[in-house]
This record gives C-alpha cells, structure tokens and sequence, in this order.
C-alpha cells in the first residue's frame, strides 16, 4: 500500500512511452507523430481517487523534480491505457450452431429473420440468474484484461424487457467491484438492440415502452449509464423510432451513440451526426458521404474489423476514414453472434494488415480515440499527459512495432505496473 498514500511521487524509469498526445484526426505515419518518448521517465502520484501524471520526460533530464519512490519498468513499453470502446460482454447462451449456418452459407440477416441472432441471446439472458451472467462474463473481461484493455465499454441490451436489462446493469456493477483496479467498466443502456419477439407484432409499443419504462429505470439506477445505444438497421430500429428514444434519452441526460451501417445503409449515420451523437459504430457500408460527414464532425467513427471477418464482409473503409479526417476508434465488438472474440490486439492488427491503417493509427484507435468515443468519462483521456488521469498498459516488447510485426501473438502486457501501483506487489 506504499505507494497508493496520496500524494506520494512514483518515478517509473527505464521505460519507452507511446503517449498519444499527437492529433486525433488525419493520417500518422510515424510513433514521434503519435507521441513518443523512447528512452522516458514519468512520475505519477495518487491523488486520492485517481493516479496522474505529473512529470514526463527524457531519462536524462537535468529539470527532474524530485520523487519519493521508483519503479524499474526493465525497458519495457508503457502506451495508454487500452480501451475497448465497444462490447457486449454480458450475456448467456452461445450461438455456435448459428456460426456453423453462416459458415454453410447463411447470412446473418437471414438468421435473425428466421427467429434465430439477437433474441435467441436474449432468451438465454432472461433465463440466467445474475450470478451465472456474472462469472460467464468474468471470464471475458479476465480475457480482454490479460490482452492489455484497461477499459471496457459494455452495453445492455440481451435483457429487452425492464427487468433483464435491470439484471444486466447489476451485473456491469457487480463486475466492476470484482475487477476493481484492473478494469474500468463503461455500461451502456441499449434496449434498443433488437425489438422482443413478444413485441414483434407492435414494433412501435416497445419503443414507448423504452422511451417510458426501460431507459427512466436504467438512467436512475445505481450503476452509472453514460450513453443510449440504437441499432439502426432494416429489421431493427428505424430513424424514426431511433430519435424517439433519442429525444427520451436526452431528457434523463444520456449521451447518443448508434450501430449504423452495419448490414445495410438506412440513414442512421446521417441522422446520429445531425444529433450530436458522441459515436457511431460499425460503419461496413458507409459510403464517402458518409465518411465526408464523419471527416467534418466531432463524432467518433467506431470501426470493429473483426466483426467483418466473422461475417465474412467487407471491413469498414479505414484508410479512407483516416484520410478525410475523421476520428477513427477500435473496438472488439465482443458477443456472441458476429465477433466471439476479446481479442483486441487482433483487431488492431486486421485494420493495419486488411483495412490499411498505420500502426500508429492503429493505437490511437484503441487509446486517445476511444477515449474520445467514450466522451472521456471518468477522466480517461486516453493519453499519457501532465496533469491527466495515468492509466497506462505496460508490454512485455521495447518498440511499439512489435505489436504488429508479432502477427496474432500470444498476449504482451504485463500487470507488474498496474499491480505496484496498486501495491498489490511491490516491485
Ligand atoms: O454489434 N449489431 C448489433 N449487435 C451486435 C450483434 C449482436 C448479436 O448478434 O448478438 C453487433 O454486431
Ligand atoms: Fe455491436
């Protein structure tokens, strides 16, 4: 517990540090363009809630203000702390049987039409006490941890009734004090996933009895929700129906985010950009108005490359994205039924290796630009600043091009950082 007093300096020395500081918008194409510091030293210090940064600079640096305590990170990479902006991590059942449909030449779409996707989730999520939600959960998040995410986004929505979606939130709350330290949980309320098969016949009940019911309960209750999410999608949500339950979720204070484009182009992009929308997600068809519209707005674009693979699509237009000047973010899009999958360096690696992006881009996208679809709650910056909020991933490699070059490797990052800040192990 040494280091955790408030106020007590912590120099991590002999480390290299990615620290994201550099534009969030255009192409990089080098480390120095995203912030670099080979060869660095930082000082961090408790402040009594958070760690931050108080000091950065070269190892040599004659102007080093002095500190209490030091921690030798053995030449090691220290970035941001990673951020998986986007999962659905809470949910029971498996959809394998549907993989092996896809795989026989079903597409996903038709799946759902036959009964089958989002609702056969959601009846296993109903059915599932809160206990078996949590450890089946546990088990993703220990995954995505040991990958190096220290932040996860998840959102609600295999509950589409107020009571599961309720259970799902207490889960994200009873998950958060679980990886406390280790992880920082982000909850999203998205009863608006799919509509309820028992609402199937009045589309347009569901939707008020969201607007009225579900989110008012969501946003009330005692595991902070941030952000409404809307799949806008043929078969799912309309515009129309998605600025209904917009329009509700801005009363009770929640920010917008929508899967748009995903299986078809309904104009869910242009309609969430017009509303301010922090993000906007998936992205597989967007076309280059759409990606001139992204390129002028603040709107963060959510790209999920490893939802593409596994449904076998075209990825999100990446490069072109980056090139006109949108924010660009990663995410893993962790569920059951298009990305069973926590492995968020892979996605890094398929946006540079199929989607063209630098490496460099690649690691903004899973640090200062989730950050920035996360609306930076909770002071992530998603950056290694003075004065910011330190949550940072330590890698057991010396350069950041390891983790590219290193194709599908086994996981880097270490928790010897996290855990001697922490003191759960002195160094
Ligand atoms: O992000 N698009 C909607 N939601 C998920 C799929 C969820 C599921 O199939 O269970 C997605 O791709
Ligand atoms: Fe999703």
């Amino acid at each position: 517990m040494q280091h955790k007093t408030p106020q007590r300096r912590i120099l991590l020395r002999n480390g290299h540090f990615i620290t994201a500081t550099g534009p969030d918008r255009g192409p990089l194409h080098t480390w120095d363009a995203l912030g670099w510091l080979a060869h660095g030293e930082a000082i961090v210090a408790y402040d009594g809630a958070q760690w931050r940064t108080q000091w950065l600079g070269q190892a040599d640096d004659a102007k080093r203000p002095g500190y209490d305590d030091a921690l030798d990170l053995e030449g090691r990479l220290v970035t941001p702390g990673w951020i998986d902006c986007h999962t659905h991590a809470v949910f029971a059942g498996d959809r394998s049987h549907e993989f092996s449909q896809r795989l026989a030449g079903k597409t996903y779409a038709e799946i759902a039409a036959a009964g089958g996707g989002i609702v056969h989730t959601v009846a296993a999520t109903r059915a599932a006490s809160p206990a078996e939600l949590t450890a089946l959960a546990a088990v993703r998040l220990t995954e995505l941890a040991a990958w190096g995410v220290r932040v996860v986004e998840i959102k609600t929505g295999y509950g589409l009734d107020l009571a599961t979606e309720l259970k799902t939130l207490a889960v994200i709350g009873a998950l958060q004090q679980q990886f406390a330290g280790r992880l920082t949980l982000v909850a999203t309320a998205m009863p608006t996933h799919a509509i309820p098969l028992e609402w199937r016949r009045d589309p347009d009940g569901y939707v008020a009895l969201v607007c009225d019911e579900i989110l008012p309960a969501l946003a009330r209750s005692e595991v902070p929700v941030h952000f409404c999410d809307i799949f806008v999608e043929q078969g799912y949500f309309s515009v129309a129906q998605a600025d209904r339950v917009w329009q509700a979720a801005k009363a009770l204070g929640l920010r917008l985010k929508a899967h748009v484009d995903e299986l078809s182009a309904t104009g869910g992009l242009p309609w969430a950009v017009a509303c301010g929308a922090v993000s906007v997600e998936h992205l597989l068809c967007t076309d280059a108005a759409g990606v001139a519209r992204l390129a002028a707005a603040e709107t963060v674009a959510v790209c999920l490359p490893l939802t593409s693979v596994f449904l076998r699509e075209p990825l999100a237009p990446l490069r072109a994205l980056v090139d006109a000047g949108a924010r660009v973010a990663l995410a893993t899009d962790c569920n059951p039924g298009s990305s069973m999958t926590t492995n968020l360096p892979l996605a890094m690696q398929m946006a540079v290796l199929m989607g063209r992006l630098t490496p460099p881009e690649a690691l903004r996208a899973v640090t200062r630009n989730a950050a920035l679809a996360l609306g930076e709650v909770a002071g992530l910056t998603g950056r290694i600043a003075v004065g910011e909020r330190f949550d940072a991933t330590l890698l057991d490699v010396d350069h950041p091009d390891a983790l590219f070059y290193e194709f599908a490797a086994p996981p880097r990052a270490n928790s010897r950082l996290i855990d001697a800040l922490d003191g759960r192990k002195m160094p």
